[in-house]
């Protein structure tokens, strides 16, 4: 067994995480958006499914530019989510089943019509204009040549006062000024006011983008295009850490809250410096996301993602903690990026299920995924949501990109694919609303849906009802170390967990082919078959020479 130093215990590093995305979660009114009492009629299913934390996507009031990620008042409930009776019912709620309540913090930006905003937009002379980023036009245009992340300039002309503000994501989500010491004094007394009401955590949206590179200057544009991708200038720029520490001082360093940040731009070299003792507690990396983008044909590449992996579990086995995680609002479906949407489509979702829960680290899952969701089909223009989408829309239409084009170009990266309503049955709109849904249900949800995996042993959310619990009865899967197997096999990953008293060993086949692999005398013996995904588990005895069918995943325990 192990001999490495055991890491610190902390209760956020026993935790499971669950992801809301409120509009689509479950609708309670039948308005077609999903609502925090929906929420809360849910509470049993997700403490049945194992659930520790629960993360709850914005909630804020907000013109819904991007989808709550625009907030235009912190301290407020947007009317379609409920209301800050309903915010504090599902507190208590929460609580009562011994879960815990996280929200997304989003203070990189506000929205266009935060009261902070309004003022800052007022006047050049405004107490509030420092709060926000302006500049004169340069030569009649933009500062800058920077893109924003969603597409076209990162700067919008104000006609008012005849200067440009900046915005890294939508126009409507102007970026706040970090330099600033009274908009910081500002948000932090905001969160110290969600923290006295006794919510146990934030994610932090962008996170990584509050610094901007001083002098704001130009992209270099070789190709002499509009505006230049420009994460080099606003994403983990030296000095970031100055602004994470002061945050960190200033406002959950006080207390015991948990704390997640979306990281974008943060390697594995650099996370020591961003998580840990007074830091933050993990940080939701992107480098394992680039291997979201860099393959449209939805192929897995073992390879890099054991690499990535494997840096992060080592990064972070004594240093703050990993989030493990396949999905979020943000990306596609996992079981259709990298598994089998048809002929091993349950095999598929728990297999890659098994491959990253096990790890060490705090597994989040978004809703969803515990059945097995899968990207969905767009027919045309009015079937996408997203305000990055419309804009990628707008720029291929000016350059006469035919909609069926565009079509065939998103569908398969839009984030509007992890965005349809949860499916909860076979009911008309897959019991999620008994009005029209904001975003289409999945056509699937017939074949698709909790009330058809409930009670069956070999349903995807059993397996990972299953997880959860092998996970909180076992320690070495919250603490044990972690060390890659199998490096060099083509279609299997495969890792230990090691404590002082037991190790775990967790084998998936991640290809739709059978895969042979041996995994050798001193890894098996003793070892006992605790889970696996085929339906027929005979082979409860260890042997080390495998056969594993497609997408088979196995857990050893000794
Ligand atoms: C990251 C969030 O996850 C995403 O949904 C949002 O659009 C951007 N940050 C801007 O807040």
């Amino acid at each position: 067994m192990s001999n490495h130093p055991p890491a610190q215990k902390s209760w956020w590093k026993e935790v499971v995480v669950y992801q809301v995305y409120l509009r689509s979660f479950l609708d309670s009114n039948g308005d077609g958006i999903g609502d925090i009492p929906g929420l809360i009629s849910k509470l049993d299913y997700l403490k049945d499914l194992g659930i520790d934390v629960i993360w709850i996507s914005p909630m804020y009031k907000s013109p819904q530019d991007d989808n709550g990620y625009d907030i235009s008042d912190y301290q407020d409930v947007h009317s379609q989510f409920g209301s800050m009776r309903d915010f504090d019912q599902l507190l208590i709620e929460i609580h009562a089943r011994g879960m815990k309540l996280i929200i997304d913090l989003v203070i990189n930006h506000t929205s266009d019509e935060h009261a902070w905003f309004v003022e800052s937009r007022q006047s050049k002379e405004s107490p509030k204009r420092d709060w926000y980023i302006w500049r004169d036009p340069k030569d009649n245009r933009e500062p800058n040549n920077w893109e924003s992340i969603f597409g076209g300039s990162a700067w919008r002309f104000d006609e008012h006062t005849k200067q440009y503000f900046m915005h890294v994501f939508s126009a409507r989500q102007p970026d706040l000024n970090w330099e600033n010491l009274d908009m910081r004094e500002a948000v932090y007394k905001m969160i110290h006011w969600w923290m006295d009401k006794g919510i146990d955590g934030f994610r932090l949206d962008a996170i990584s983008h509050m610094r901007k590179e001083p002098g704001l200057g130009d992209m270099p544009n070789p190709d002499k295009l509009p505006y230049v991708s420009s994460f080099d200038k606003h994403m983990n720029v030296p000095g970031i850490l100055d602004y994470v520490y002061d945050l960190c001082d200033k406002t959950f360093n006080k207390r015991d809250v948990f704390t997640v940040g979306e990281a974008n731009g943060v390697s594995s070299a650099d996370v020591g410096q961003w998580v840990g003792d007074g830091r933050l507690n993990m940080v939701i990396q992107f480098e394992y996301l680039s291997l979201w983008s860099s393959d449209p044909q939805n192929r897995i590449d073992l390879a890099k993602l054991k690499d990535v992996f494997t840096r992060w579990q080592a990064a972070l086995e004594h240093q703050g903690w990993n989030a493990l995680f396949v999905e979020n609002h943000d990306i596609t479906r996992v079981v259709s990026k990298w598994g089998d949407t048809e002929k091993f489509w349950r095999e598929s979702a728990t297999a890659i299920a098994a491959m990253y829960f096990l790890m060490q680290g705090a597994p989040f899952i978004y809703q969803g995924q515990e059945i097995g969701m899968t990207n969905t089909v767009f027919n045309g223009f009015e079937d996408f949501d997203d305000v990055s989408a419309k804009n990628y829309f707008k720029k291929r239409r000016t350059e006469n990109a035919s909609d069926a084009v565009i079509i065939k170009e998103l569908a398969p990266i839009s984030r509007d694919n992890a965005r349809t309503p949860m499916q909860w049955s076979t009911a008309s709109q897959a019991g999620f609303t008994t009005g029209k849904p904001w975003l289409k249900v999945n056509p699937n949800y017939l074949q698709i849906n909790v009330e058809a995996q409930d009670e069956d042993p070999d349903s995807v959310l059993n397996f990972y009802r299953r997880l959860t619990r092998l996970r909180r009865e076992n320690p070495v899967f919250v603490y044990g170390h972690f060390e890659l197997q199998l490096r060099e096999h083509a279609q299997v990953l495969a890792y230990t967990r090691d404590n002082s008293t037991s190790r775990a060993l967790v084998i998936s086949n991640l290809t739709g082919r059978s895969a042979s692999c041996d995994i050798g005398e001193a890894l098996m013996s003793g070892a006992n078959l605790v889970l696996g995904n085929m339906k027929s588990l005979e082979q409860t005895k260890a042997e080390t020479k495998l056969e594993l069918a497609p997408y088979e995943t196995r857990v050893y325990l000794r």
